[in-house]
């Protein structure tokens, strides 16, 4: 997290609400705050109710986690809600009625007309005096958007065609417990259980399913990824998207084809990407040097690598690119949103 948004976040409103605390999302959201320099005192950690104590790691400190009620919500000027979507549907509206500055990582309220989807690199204006509930899209749709955001700036975009190779984190906690326990399994030789979180095992496999099947055989995570983009681009560039889902913990990446109204070379897409915010270059297949989900889970960049100029099509480039999903995937989007929206006078710090 750079400098400015650590000192932005420090100095920002409180109390902060991370609802959802103990899930993939939420932990990581109390670590980059932690880092951040937020005190402990100023954030409150929520889940749901439950009978016995629980507790999570801020820093070298242990914040308890209280229930997601009205007179805990009721408090917090700013909350991030990173909770399955039926939790977001009834309490991201309830409190930004009341003033709380929501940032909504479901994908409840991202199409919504009226509810800004946010990208800061790429649509931050949209964070305005008076705004009270932000989404954020989702973990694929993110650094694809970042990405074609910068090509834009130099040739007009055609279409896009994209496939994922998306991280088992990306289904939160239950599905990564569930992708250990197969692994397990396989190697001990013995039955696993049944697969709950997908429809098919992932360990040793790939499944072209991400969510269910919907509208003209796209599953719910390919049309979130393809309007999405066009939402945070404020395009209608067509996206066509197939979603896989791989064996991998962390990290999500994507082969994206994307055709322009005027030749493009890579050699020129290489030139835009480079220096830009929240991109790292890394492109000498020679060398071996590409972008790996390995190597981009845990840094906050979107890794960008294998730039191709089209042998057949002068208007088209191809390129690889990974990114951590749970980090600007998910979590620091988020943390980035707050510190724009504190930059933007959005919110009073
Ligand atoms: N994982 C990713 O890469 C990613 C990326 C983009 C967006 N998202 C979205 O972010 C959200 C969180 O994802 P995740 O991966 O962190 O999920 P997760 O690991 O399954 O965590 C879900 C969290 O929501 C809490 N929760 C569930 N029902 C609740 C309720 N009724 N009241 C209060 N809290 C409740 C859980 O608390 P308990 O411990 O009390 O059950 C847990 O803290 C989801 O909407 C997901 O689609 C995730």
């Amino acid at each position: 997290m750079g400098a400015a948004t650590a000192a932005g976040l420090a100095a920002g409103p409180a109390p902060i609400a991370v609802v959802g605390a103990t899930g993939l999302v939420g932990e990581l959201l109390l670590d980059l705050l932690a880092e951040a320099g937020v005190p402990a005192r100023a954030v409150m950690a929520l889940a749901t109710e439950r009978r016995e104590a629980r507790a999570v790691a801020y820093g070298s400190e242990q914040l308890a986690v209280q229930g997601l009620q009205e007179d805990t919500l009721g408090r917090a000027a700013v909350a991030f809600m990173a909770t399955p979507n039926e939790v977001s549907a009834h309490w991201a509206p309830w409190a930004a009625r009341r003033g709380t500055l929501v940032i909504d990582k479901s994908s409840r309220w991202r199409m919504d007309p009226a509810v800004p989807l946010v990208v800061p690199e790429v649509n931050g204006h949209h964070l305005v005096p008076g705004v009270r509930l932000v989404s954020t899209p989702n973990c694929s749709t993110i650094p694809l958007a970042m990405v074609l955001n910068l090509v834009r700036r130099h040739r007009a975009l055609v279409r896009v065609v994209v496939s994922t190779y998306q991280a088992v984190s990306g289904s939160g906690r239950e599905a990564l417990e569930e992708w250990a326990a197969q692994a397990r399994a396989e190697w001990a030789g013995i039955p696993a259980p049944p697969p709950r979180a997908y429809p098919a095992p992932i360990a040793g496999n790939v499944l072209p399913q991400c969510d269910v099947f919907g509208e003209a055989g796209f599953t719910g995570e390919e049309w979130k990824l393809m309007r999405e983009t066009q939402k945070v681009l404020d395009s209608p560039v067509p996206v066509v998207a197939t979603a896989v889902r791989v064996p991998v913990a962390v990290g999500h990446s994507e082969s994206v084809a994307i055709q322009c109204a005027a030749p493009v070379a890579a050699g020129e897409v290489r030139a835009w990407l480079s220096d830009a915010p929240g991109i790292r270059l890394a492109d000498d297949p020679a060398q071996g040097i590409f972008p790996t989900p390995r190597e981009a889970a845990g840094t906050d960049d979107v890794w960008v690598g294998r730039v191709r100029s089209d042998p057949y099509a002068a208007d088209t480039v191809h390129l690889f690119l990974s990114c951590d999903n749970l980090r600007k995937g998910a979590a620091l989007n988020g943390l980035h949103i707050l510190a724009e929206a504190i930059r933007r006078g959005a919110i009073s710090a």
